[in-house]
């Protein structure tokens, strides 16, 4: 089993990452000393898989678990699940004492999140995150929201947990699909902040892809140490932690664009990667070699690299209403070869946009 340290001072939290360690989560929580009064926050699909076994190591080590299950989906990420789960723990009385954890992908994690910095002004809560994708992102570094009708991600809370338990043997349910897009993420720290890593990926290919249950832990340990550090740097996204959106800028613009329905959440970043690498070597901050290298390693994954056909005003319009606008200004994260990057303002979105991606529909 592998252990990283989330260093936040006195909100400092270890992650603990390995094969079959879910057994462990008793022992896990007592040694951060998480309250003996918890609810499991889950969904129907996770708790089918995973729910009665979490509950019974739970009360092995002397743990007291309600479940509160909120319906699976992206679309359930909202004030109803959110309300639905402070009327379990106002019923269950559930006081300061007591605490949250959250069993599932990144909607549960950041709903349950959400719920635990808000109820009675914040309660203790722990991440037991099922997905890839939540275990190498969502569940690590204390964003937690819901959705609004508006859009994603709209309110929310920088929260901490007190523990995040990564267990790679839940992986082996996950839908292959599910999987390709948390290897989105994996993919998109190699880019951004270890040239070795990425190479590494490209390397253990077909062991991820088959899970075998040692690249899994490696690839999981490396991403979740990228994105602590980056945490530690600038926990609230003031400034260096916005690197993290690498992808994300013209990826959000798909997702947005199709209704959140063709494309996996990391899907579209795949293709914003891609689109992401390409404005690099326009800004001469990467090479040919190194778009190819980037665009096959996604692919290899079944990840798709290319934008749906949509015009490129659509694209503009909005990539302009992306939370990464300051000012006006489009901001985005490009990769400087491999391995390192940097935040660029882009003046002329048109006619960037336009040369790199000339096959667009007008
Ligand atoms: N807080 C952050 O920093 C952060 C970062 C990235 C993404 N997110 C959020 O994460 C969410 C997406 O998370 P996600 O991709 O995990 O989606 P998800 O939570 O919807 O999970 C995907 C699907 O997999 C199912 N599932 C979960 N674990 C499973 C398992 N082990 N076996 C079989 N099925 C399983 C779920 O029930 C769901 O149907 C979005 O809401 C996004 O905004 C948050």
């Amino acid at each position: 089993m592998e252990k990283i340290t989330v260093g936040l001072g006195e909100r400092s939290y270890p992650i603990w990452i390995g094969e079959g360690i879910l057994s462990r989560l008793g022992e896990a929580l007592q040694a951060v000393g998480f309250p003996k009064k918890v609810a499991v926050v889950t969904n129907p699909t996770v708790r089918g898989l995973y729910g009665a076994k979490t509950l019974e190591i739970l009360a092995e080590s002397g743990f007291a678990a309600d479940t509160i299950v909120i319906p699976d989906g992206e679309e359930y990420k909202n004030q109803t699940s959110l309300m639905q789960i402070y009327d379990g723990l106002i019923a269950g009385c559930f006081d300061r004492s007591s605490g949250l954890i959250a069993l599932g992908g990144g909607v549960v994690g950041d709903i349950t999140g959400f719920a635990a910095a808000t109820y009675l002004r914040g309660i203790p809560f722990a991440q037991v995150p099922t997905t890839l994708l939540a275990q190498v992102d969502s569940s690590v570094g204390g964003k937690t929201a819901i959705n609004h009708p508006l859009g994603k991600n709209l309110i929310g809370a920088f929260y901490q947990p007190l523990h995040v338990h990564i267990d790679v043997a839940t992986l082996k349910s996950l839908p292959s699909r599910e999987f390709a897009a948390g290897i989105a993420e994996v993919i998109k720290y190699g880019i951004i902040r270890d040239q070795d890593f990425f190479n590494w990926l490209g390397g253990h290919r077909d062991a991820l892809s088959n899970l075998e249950h040692q690249a899994l832990v490696e690839a999981v340990k490396r991403s979740c140490q990228i994105k602590a550090n980056v945490v530690e740097i600038d926990e609230k996204e003031s400034s260096l932690r916005a690197i993290l959106n690498f992808g994300h800028t013209f990826g959000h613009a798909v997702e947005t664009l199709t209704g959140y329905e063709t494309f996996r959440h990391g899907e579209a970043v795949a293709i914003g990667m891609s689109v992401a690498a390409r404005i690099s070597r326009s800004l001469r901050l990467c090479s040919s070699e190194q778009v190819v290298l980037i665009d096959d390693l996604l692919k290899s994954f079944n990840l798709p690299i290319v934008p749906p056909s949509l015009s490129l005003e659509q694209y503009l319009q909005a990539m302009g209403r992306d939370k990464k606008v300051k000012e006006g200004v489009l901001r985005m994260v490009v990769n400087r070869g491999i391995g390192d990057c940097l935040i660029q303002d882009v003046d002329d979105p048109q006619s960037l946009f336009s040369s790199i991606l000339p096959d667009l529909p007008n």
